[in-house]
């Protein structure tokens, strides 16, 4: 069985793609079998970081589900990009960038019929030893299938006073849907911020022992599309600090 993560914030902007497609690569370097499952219909963008165009998403989860295709010619084996080697694979399923099916999405919602059973089909056809789900922010139904489907959740946030009571709301929800393992990321904390002092002030608010402060780093803002942190820097604190994530998952 693959074990499942949804990543996941209240606010938008907070790192979740960043953290998804860096997981899911570092996962994946790790030997394991991954795919990255970006659902979020509303502004899909998970592939930038592989160096994929908008028009590489030829086949997207939006067309699954509007039946015109299989499930499995949707996945995208990137294994090949990211230079794996040791047995890892790394596949990408993204909802589609195309603006008519972003507008149709937002307009008039998805069909999600047949979702759940697509993405067990996923995980059997393919071997996965993990699903990396990239979600969209706040509280929309398409979220709310796939968090509720999930073992575990990766809950971000800036240390920002909006971010925090946004995702006691998020929290009280995951315990509600009786998820596994609820993971807070504090991420892109600036140096003036205590991250020891953060992490217990996160913990017992949130009543969570798996609370991770991410640092702001300006080498993200160096970074083009195609590249990945995790493989741009590989001894910075935070890619040590993915690396950790990856292991405890
Ligand atoms: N630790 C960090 N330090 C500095 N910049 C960061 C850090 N983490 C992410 N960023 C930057 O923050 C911006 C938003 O990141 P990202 O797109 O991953 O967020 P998101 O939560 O997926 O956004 P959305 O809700 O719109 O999907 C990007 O420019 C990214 O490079
Ligand atoms: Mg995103």
């Amino acid at each position: 069985m693959a074990k499942t993560i949804a990543v996941h914030s209240f606010r938008r902007g907070v790192g979740k793609t960043s953290l998804a497609a860096n997981l899911s690569t570092q996962l994946a370097l790790n030997g394991k079998r991954v795919a990255l499952v970006d659902v979020d219909f509303h502004a899909p963008c998970a592939y930038q970081f592989f160096g994929l165009r908008d028009e590489d998403i030829t086949l997207s989860l939006n067309s699954f589900l509007e039946g015109e295709h299989d499930i499995l010619a949707v996945a995208q084996d990137l294994t090949a990009r990211i230079s794996l080697q040791g047995g890892g694979k790394l596949f990408l399923v993204s909802a589609s960038p195309k603006p008519s099916d972003v507008t149709r999405s937002l307009r008039d919602g998805l069909d999600m019929t047949g979702y759940a059973d697509a993405m067990a089909m996923l995980e059997r056809e393919l071997s996965l030893d993990f699903m990396v789900y990239d979600c969209s922010a706040g509280l929309n139904e398409d979220t709310l299938l796939t968090t509720a489907m999930t073992d575990d959740i990766l809950l971000m946030l800036r240390p920002e006073q909006q971010n925090y009571q946004g995702t006691a709301v998020m929290v009280e929800l995951a315990r509600k849907l009786e998820i596994q393992s609820i993971h807070l990321v504090v991420n892109d904390v600036p140096e003036s911020i205590n991250a020891q002092e953060l992490r217990q002030k996160v913990e017992e608010t949130y009543g969570c022992d798996q609370v991770y402060v991410f640092p702001h780093a300006d080498e993200f803002m160096s970074l083009s599309n195609g590249q990945l942190f995790v493989l741009s820097f590989p001894e910075h604190m935070i890619t040590e600090k993915i690396q950790a994530l990856a292991k405890r998952l």
